[in-house]
């Protein structure tokens, strides 16, 4: 699978280094890419990547920051295909540091457009969140514009196609819930959870790069893929993990507080968006406004949340952290 999408492609993907990073470079060699770049700031992260991939002469580091035009112009030279990752994703910190997120998500992104434009790029696959539908915090809204920053390119004439993907919590990813609640546990400390009505989609890194890979092969311009994914409570998650790494079926649980720009539950398909959105299976897909006329039904008759998607159990729950390697 992919083989024709990936084989003897010059590839870039901004933000390289990240959870999506790392797991997308895996399933790229897994492939015959020609070249793949890895563009992002800090080198002390490209040094610790390169002593796993720098023996793989297919395989480029790049330092550079997305905010820099000329810079990802010159990492755009040559490339068939752009996965762009590359962004501030952490709520609290783009709360307290909304210009910054602007600068990088939004701008950044811009400056993806433009250069993969100028080069003649063909296709850029972009990376977005479910946290940027009906967005209540800093890092959905720059997400949500990051969409439209994209998806919009697709109504000018140039030779580039742009197509993104939505998901939600990547479980494990850096900054996420599951490496705190281990930190937790190992310490011997409360579990802290917000509030307890809270529900969260749940999927793995390898689910997300097959989301992005079907995008990037089956993607039309302007498509928006999104992935259909089981959601959990943040208790029921909390308990499955005290129980299986603490050994404790009570392991306590301390609500905390609905911190700013935190959902009760998040959505991936807003009622807005399905007037435009087809059912391809594992995917929705939200079309283009100048292709809304395919859509002949929605596909559901309500938007798409984690509290009305599948719910997993215990069992539903521990199989998502073995899969992810957090137990085992
Ligand atoms: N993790 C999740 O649960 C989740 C869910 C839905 C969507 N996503 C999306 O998936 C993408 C990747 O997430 P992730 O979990 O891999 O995040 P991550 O682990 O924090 O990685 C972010 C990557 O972006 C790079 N980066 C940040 N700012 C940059 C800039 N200005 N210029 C160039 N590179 C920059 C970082 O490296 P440097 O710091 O060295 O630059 C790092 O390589 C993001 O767009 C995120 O919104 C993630």
């Amino acid at each position: 699978m992919f083989n024709k999408l990936l084989d003897g492609k010059n590839i870039l993907v901004t933000g390289g280094t990240g959870s999506f990073g790392h797991q997308i470079i895996d399933e790229l060699l897994k492939h015959s890419p020609n070249e793949i770049i890895i563009f992002s700031r800090d080198e002390d992260k490209q040094y610790r990547m390169k002593l796993d991939y720098g023996h793989n002469s297919h395989v480029k580091f790049m330092i550079g920051d997305v905010r820099d035009r000329q810079r990802i112009q010159k990492a755009c030279r040559g490339i068939d295909l752009i996965f762009h990752a590359a962004a501030l994703k952490q709520v609290p910190s783009n709360e307290d540091h909304p210009l910054e997120a602007v600068k990088t998500n939004i701008e950044g992104a811009y400056n993806v457009t433009q250069a993969a434009i100028d080069m003649g790029v063909k296709k850029v696959v972009a990376v977005s969140t479910d946290k940027a539908v009906k967005p209540v915090n800093v890092m959905g809204m720059t997400k949500a514009i990051q969409e439209r920053i994209m998806l919009s390119e697709n109504s000018n004439k140039h030779d580039t196609q742009f197509v993104c993907v939505r998901y939600g919590n990547v479980v494990g990813s850096r900054g996420s819930v599951v490496p705190l609640f281990k930190k937790k546990i190992d310490e011997g400390k409360p579990l802290p959870i917000t509030d307890k009505r809270m529900t969260r989609y749940l999927l793995t890194l390898p689910e997300s790069i097959d989301l992005v890979f079907t995008a990037a092969e089956q993607g039309m311009p302007g498509d928006l893929f999104v992935k259909k994914m089981p959601a959990s409570t943040v208790v029921d998650l909390a308990k499955v993990m005290g129980y299986e790494l603490g050994g404790r079926k009570d392991y306590p649980i301390e609500f905390t507080g609905i911190r700013p720009g935190e959902k009760i539950h998040e959505v991936l398909v807003s009622e807005e968006e399905l007037i435009r959105t087809k059912d391809i299976g594992n995917y929705y897909v939200v079309v283009p406004y100048w292709r809304a006329s395919e859509i002949s039904q929605p596909p559901r008759e309500h938007e798409y949340t984690s509290e009305n998607t599948e719910r997993l159990d215990h069992e539903g729950i521990a199989n998502v952290l073995k899969k992810a390697g957090w137990i085992k």
